[in-house]
């Protein structure tokens, strides 16, 4: 095996020299004027699969009975977290469900503080979101009920508490849930066996005290950076490496981290097929060889590893990397963007399937010349200057910071409109909008990545972009109950950079 490099704290660690040996995980991150989080080392460990949830069907409906529970988990090699979860002690299990049923959520809430937990990507009726307007008081529960209209793809479901969506996702609020049609992935030659050939693929940055807690700050520096941390977890689990018993493996990249974005590729450089992106399969397959993958976006792709070989998932440094520039100038961490591993892959058992070969997934619908109800401009915005530095505001959009009580923006039902997104800020900011799935029309007049042209409810707007989306507002009006858009860089959220729109 070759030699390769890794950031690791600055110990000049590098890969063993055995067969089936991985560098350790532990990222460097030199706080500068911080402490350093402890710096674990991983032995390898199984994949970890979550625990898949299909809900059981009561009276025509698919049933899911959700707890919002707290504990404490093994994901140090020695030493346990306090941690909170959905059904166990930390993170959550997969829902899966079909498109057309109608689903129940049942959330109850054990845990000693409120929460609201938000169906990320979902087309709903607004009460039914989870959004900061549906928070559990602590002992009670929660009813959410939708027919899904969303097409099959991989979406998110996580805490969105009121200024604490992104500490509650950090200690653990948050999984994946899957709409899935077996019936067509298997005429489309897509693996669709839940832990056969199809696995959950949840990235997550954690950092940790010695003390074996989650280390959390909030300090006006980490808020700008948002969250990092140097253990990277694929489904809760650091340095894991999966044996899939199959040679066609569907893997659905789930960015499910407070603020870390990802420039994932393979070990070996092997091209990668993506079949679909946050809301839905893309018409055709795109062969690529990386993909970025924005806090909250997700992308399933499907991996050929017919060779038998040995191979790791990785983040490559030159993306998202807020290290240059004013937030370097300004003390940020100099360290966000490295050479990392996320899991490992050892096909060595993985017996010969077909390959993938079709070339047409489906049709998307044609919104080309579709009538334009409403151009929108939103402006994102984070304040220079002493305010940003030393005071607590400056996350906004159109220069409001978040506030329960306005109503930012009014759309109609059942049309579409264009939104302009610009960051004249210095940071880029993934904004995420509720209750759709959009398509991104242009970046600074350009067209969109070869991986963002499917139906998307996530989008990365780069400083000093202007990213133009066209959103459907869907059928559901409420003139009472918003909808929320914002940054999914959680911290920012949390800070103020969101707004409430209603459809009418
Ligand atoms: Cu993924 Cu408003 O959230
Ligand atoms: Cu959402
Ligand atoms: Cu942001």
């Amino acid at each position: 095996m070759k030699r390769r490099d890794f950031l690791i704290g600055g110990l000049g660690v590098t890969a063993g020299a055995s067969a089936v040996s991985f560098a350790p995980f532990a990222l460097g991150q030199m706080m500068i004027g911080q402490r350093a989080y402890y710096q674990p080392s991983f032995a390898l460990q199984d994949f970890a699969l979550p625990v898949l949830d299909e809900g059981s069907t009561v009276q025509g409906k698919q049933v899911f009975k959700l707890v919002l529970q707290s504990g404490e988990s093994r994901i140090l090699p020695n030493i346990n977290t306090p941690t909170i979860g959905i059904n166990q002690n930390f993170l959550a299990p997969v829902l899966r469900f079909k498109k057309n049923q109608t689903v129940r959520m049942e959330v109850t809430n054990k845990l000693g503080e409120a929460a609201a937990l938000h169906w990320h990507g979902m087309v709903l009726p607004a009460t039914q979101d989870g959004g900061p307007h549906q928070a559990i008081k602590p002992g009670d529960t929660w009813v959410a009920e939708w027919q899904v209209i969303n097409e099959p793809a991989t979406y998110f479901y996580h805490s969105h508490t009121h200024n604490h969506t992104a500490d509650q996702v950090w200690r653990g609020l948050g999984g994946q849930m899957q709409i899935v049609d077996e019936d067509r992935d298997a005429q489309l030659g897509i693996p669709h066996q839940y832990g056969v050939d199809d696995f959950p693929v949840i990235i997550t940055d954690r950092a940790f005290n010695k003390s074996g807690t989650f280390y959390y700050s909030n300090t006006r520096m980490q808020k700008m950076q948002g969250m990092h941390g140097n253990v990277i977890l694929v489904n809760g689990a650091a340095n894991s490496v999966l044996k899939p018993k199959k040679s066609l493996i569907r893997l659905r990249l789930h960015n499910a981290s407070n603020a870390r974005f990802y420039h994932l590729h393979f070990s070996d450089n092997r091209p990668f097929q993506l079949v679909a992106t946050d809301g839905g399969l893309l018409e055709q397959p795109q062969t690529l060889n990386y993909i970025h993958l924005a806090p909250a976006e997700r992308a399933d792709i499907i991996v050929d590893v017919s060779d038998g070989k040995t191979l790791s998932l990785q983040n490559k440094k030159g993306y998202g990397n807020l290290n240059t520039g004013m937030m370097s100038m300004m003390g940020g961490n100099s360290d966000l963007d490295s050479n990392f591993d996320l899991f490992h892959i050892d096909a060595s058992k993985a017996g010969k399937v077909a390959a993938f070969n079709t070339t047409k997934l489906v049709s998307l619908p044609d919104w080309s010349n579709v009538d334009i109800a409403t151009t929108r401009r939103l402006q994102l915005d984070m304040q220079m200057g002493p305010t940003m530095m030393f005071g607590s505001g400056g996350f906004a959009i159109n220069k409001n910071e978040y506030d329960m009580n306005v109503i930012n923006e009014v759309a109609k039902a059942n049309t579409f409109e264009i939104w302009e997104l610009h960051n004249p800020s210095i940071t880029h900011h993934p904004i995420h909008v509720h209750n759709t799935q959009f398509r991104i029309l242009d970046r600074n007049g350009r067209p969109p990545y070869s991986w963002e042209n499917g139906l998307k409810d996530t989008v990365t707007v780069y400083t000093d972009e202007k990213v133009r989306i066209l959103v459907p507002t869907g059928p559901y009006k409420d003139a009472k109950m918003p909808y929320m858009y914002h940054c999914h860089i959680l911290e920012h959220e949390d800070a103020g950079m969101m707004g409430q729109f209603t459809v009418t």
